[in-house]
Order: structure tokens, then sequence, then C-alpha cells
């Protein structure tokens, strides 16, 4: 095995022992890579990792446990003297909480694929940990299997980055491809999702946004060294795409896909997830299915992409079980020998934009009177804001002849601008309900 060696050539380094806190999707994952590859793993790390004592509040049909001390109680797992990495698989803010800061307190390092915690706790549970001299790592907790912590905190590290941009929630691109695909009912495939342990334990955390709204702030926070800022993020779901969006979208071109979006402006930091349409033929568009993909663009790189699986059993245990390796070659090493945790020394306090300010180009739906003169007053309405129309069509209403519907493709604008258009469409006679908005980014 390799690893500093004595005399007779025994490795020196004692195992590292593991307490896996959590024993279902990720952490059955994580038990079981850590067991079948127990001899590839050792030879990385320079020791042997050994799982010490997991938890389970009941049994996990794809693990095998003989020969592993479990336990119901996770604070016997962080107490256990023996225990030198706490490995959080619990999810959730609340005991993973106590987990995650008992276990700093007992002087342990820990790994965690918690997003939820790290980005509404991040700072504290750092701090912490820096206090005590011990590492937090995180790699599983955004993108699952796709290296991008380590990529953007260590392998960008000579970049100013830009932007980023990121389909990073599994269940809800596995959902819009399957609607688009097979034309498949949004409960339908978000159900499937949930039977293949995809989706969160709260779902609409999917759906909603809030899950890639949690891995955006981590990405953003290391990707320009500023504080973690989930509460500044704006957040908009997929629930309310509807089905004639998706094809129009596809009539001009296009593609929607749920994306977390981070820029660096004059004016401040672009934090945002919501449905996109972006041109078909962006290399992250073909991103479909459970798959994840993140496109960082850097001033030295210029534009580079990471594509992979983001949820699962086994892709986010590869991530966890990477920290566990890195933790076991680091942990005896002095804490400069670490990168830092949110990647920066020294944090820039730069405002996150809010959603009225950004600057994007939009997809209008707007059902109306077919008669004359309407399409007129849109497009008064919208030159009265110095918006820019790029595309125009029309189509038949729905259901009605007497209806239309009006797609609408605009150059950037400010939001605020867009939203002054939208209220004063909506309150002309000729338009039938609200007005449908997708945000267009073109990702150059
Ligand atoms: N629910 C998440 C997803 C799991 O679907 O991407 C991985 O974070």
């Amino acid at each position: 095995m390799a690893g500093p060696t004595d005399l007779t050539g025994e490795n020196i380094l004692k195992p590292v022992k593991v307490g896996i806190c959590g024993l279902g999707t990720v952490g059955g994952g994580t038990f079981n890579v850590l067991t079948k590859n127990a001899k590839e793993i050792a030879r990385r790390a320079g020791r042997e990792i050994i799982i010490e004592q997991v938890t389970l509040r009941r049994p996990n049909p794809a693990v095998d446990t003989t020969g592993v001390k479990t336990t119901a109680d996770v604070f016997e797992v962080v107490n256990n003297p023996d225990i030198d990495i706490i490995v959080e698989l619990i999810g959730g803010y609340t005991i993973a909480k106590d987990v995650v800061m008992s276990a700093i307190e007992n002087g342990k390092h820990v790994v965690t694929a918690n997003k939820a915690l790290i980005a509404v706790y991040g700072e504290e549970i750092f701090a912490a940990a820096e206090a005590k001299g011990v590492s937090v790592t995180y790699e599983a907790a955004v993108a699952g299997g796709i290296p991008i912590i380590k990529a953007i905190r260590e392998g960008l590290a000579a970049n100013r980055i830009n932007w980023l941009a990121g389909i990073i929630n599994g269940t809800g691109n596995f959902i819009l491809t399957e609607m688009r695909d097979k034309g498949r009912d949004f409960a339908d495939v978000l159900a499937e999702a949930q039977a293949l342990g995809y989706a969160e334990a709260d779902p609409t955390f999917d759906v909603e946004g809030i899950d890639a709204a949690h891995k955006l702030t981590i990405l953003s926070s290391i990707a320009y060294g500023i504080p973690l800022q989930f509460q500044h993020c704006y957040t908009e779901g997929i629930s309310k795409v509807a089905p004639e969006d998706v094809e129009y979208a596809e009539e001009l071109g296009y593609r929607i896909k749920h994306l977390g979006i981070s820029r660096r402006t004059d004016r401040g930091i672009d934090l945002r997830v919501h449905p996109t349409m972006i041109p078909e033929h962006r290399p992250i568009a073909k991103v479909d299915g459970v798959l994840n993909a993140v496109t960082v663009n850097g001033d030295a790189v210029g534009d580079t992409l990471y594509v992979g699986a983001g949820a699962g059993a086994g892709p986010t245990a590869s991530a966890v079980v990477a920290d566990i390796i890195d933790l076991a070659r680091t942990m005896d090493a002095p804490a400069s020998a670490s990168v830092n945790h949110l990647a920066f020394d020294t944090i820039d306090d730069v405002r996150v934009l809010p959603i009225e300010q950004v600057e994007t180009a939009y997809y209008l739906r707007i059902q109306v009177q077919d008669r004359t003169g309407v399409l007129a007053s849109i497009a008064t309405i919208l030159s009265q804001r110095e918006i820019n129309i790029e595309a125009l069509i029309q189509k038949e209403g729905p259901e009605d002849d007497a209806l239309a519907q009006i797609i609408i493709l605009t150059h950037r604008v400010e939001e605020q601008k867009m939203d002054e258009a939208i209220a004063a469409i909506e309150t002309l006679d000729s338009t039938h309900g609200k007005v449908t908005r997708i945000r267009v980014e073109h990702l150059d």
C-alpha cells in the first residue's frame, strides 16, 4: 500500500475510522462504495478507511452491514471516541446541524452531502470548524457525482470567474425532459423520480427551485469569494412551465431548462434560479434526464462544462467518498495545508442584485383577441420602455378561434422594465389572462 512506511516497510499511518450517520439512498451508496472499492480507496488515501459505526433507523435492503456496529442513535456515533470522520447523510437542518456541530465540537472532521445545511448555516459551521482545527467537506452537496466544488475551488483557482450556469437539480431536469420527449404528466414523472431516490424528502424543494438555490448559493460563494447568501437567491420553480411553452421554445430553436445562474456584474452579483430558455445548440441544452451540468466561465480558461449524474446512490457516494479520501490524506497536516472551506482567504461582501435589477432577454406568450391593432398596441408598450423585439410569431388560440397567442422574444432588458411592460399589456382590453414570461439566456 502507498503512504509513509517504517523501516520494515509497514504503513505507519493508522487506518481512518468513519461513522456514517444516515443509511438511506446516499448513506447506503457510501457504505457500498467504501466496502466494494476498499483496496483501491486505500491505495489512493495511503491508509485504510474503515467504517467503524453506522446509524440506521430502518434496514436498507441495498446494504449488508454484517460486521459493522449499528445504532439508531446518531449521537452514539458522533461521541464515539474511535471515529475520526463523521459522514452526515441525514439531510435537513435540524438533527443534521446538531450532528455536524457536535462532531466539530468533538474534534472530528465532517463530510456532508447536505446542501441545505451548508447554504443556510455554512458560515457558522465553517467558523466552528476553523476554531477547532477540523475540516468540513461538502463535494456531494452540489451536482452529485460531478466534482464541481473541486473544479471551481481548486481547478479554476487561477481565474476570476465571470459567470456560471447549471442544471443542478436532477429531478427537475428529469421532469422537463420526460414532459418534452414523451408528453408525460408532471406528477407522474415526479413520482418516478421519488421512487428512484432522486427527489428530496420534500419534493417541492426540487420542483420549486429551492434545492437548486441551495446549490447555486454554494457555487457562487466559492466562485466569487462572497458570503453564502441563500436568502438573496431569486427562486422560481418549474411547476408552471406549460407544455405549449416547451413546444414553442423548440420551434424557436430553444430548450427550456431549469437553470441556476450567477454572474458578476458592475452593480453586484446576479443570483437566480428559474426556468430558462437557452439556444438548443448550446451543449448544456442537450443535457437531459437526471443528469446535471454546470458551465463556468473564467477569465483565463474561458468556457468550461462539467456533466454527470446529479443524484442517486452511486454518483453521490462517489463525491462523499472522494471527500473522505481527501481528508484521510490531509487530516494529519496543519490546517494551512487544506483549501479554505469557501475557497478564499478573504471574503468580498459584494451585494446580490435584486431580481428587478437583473438584465436578461425574455420570451413572452400573450393570449389576445384576434383583431386589428392588438399587435401594434403591444409593440407600442414595449417600445415605450425601449424593449427591443428579436422575434415574433402568432399562433391560433388553444380553444377559441377569436383568440390568438402572440409569442415574442426580446433583447436584454432590466427586469423592472419588463415588469412594467407586462403589467401594461395585462391591462389592455384585448389581453386575456396573465402574460407568460420565461427568461432567455444565450450563455455567451
Ligand atoms: N433532489 C436532488 C436532485 C438530489 O434531484 O438533484 C441531489 O441533490
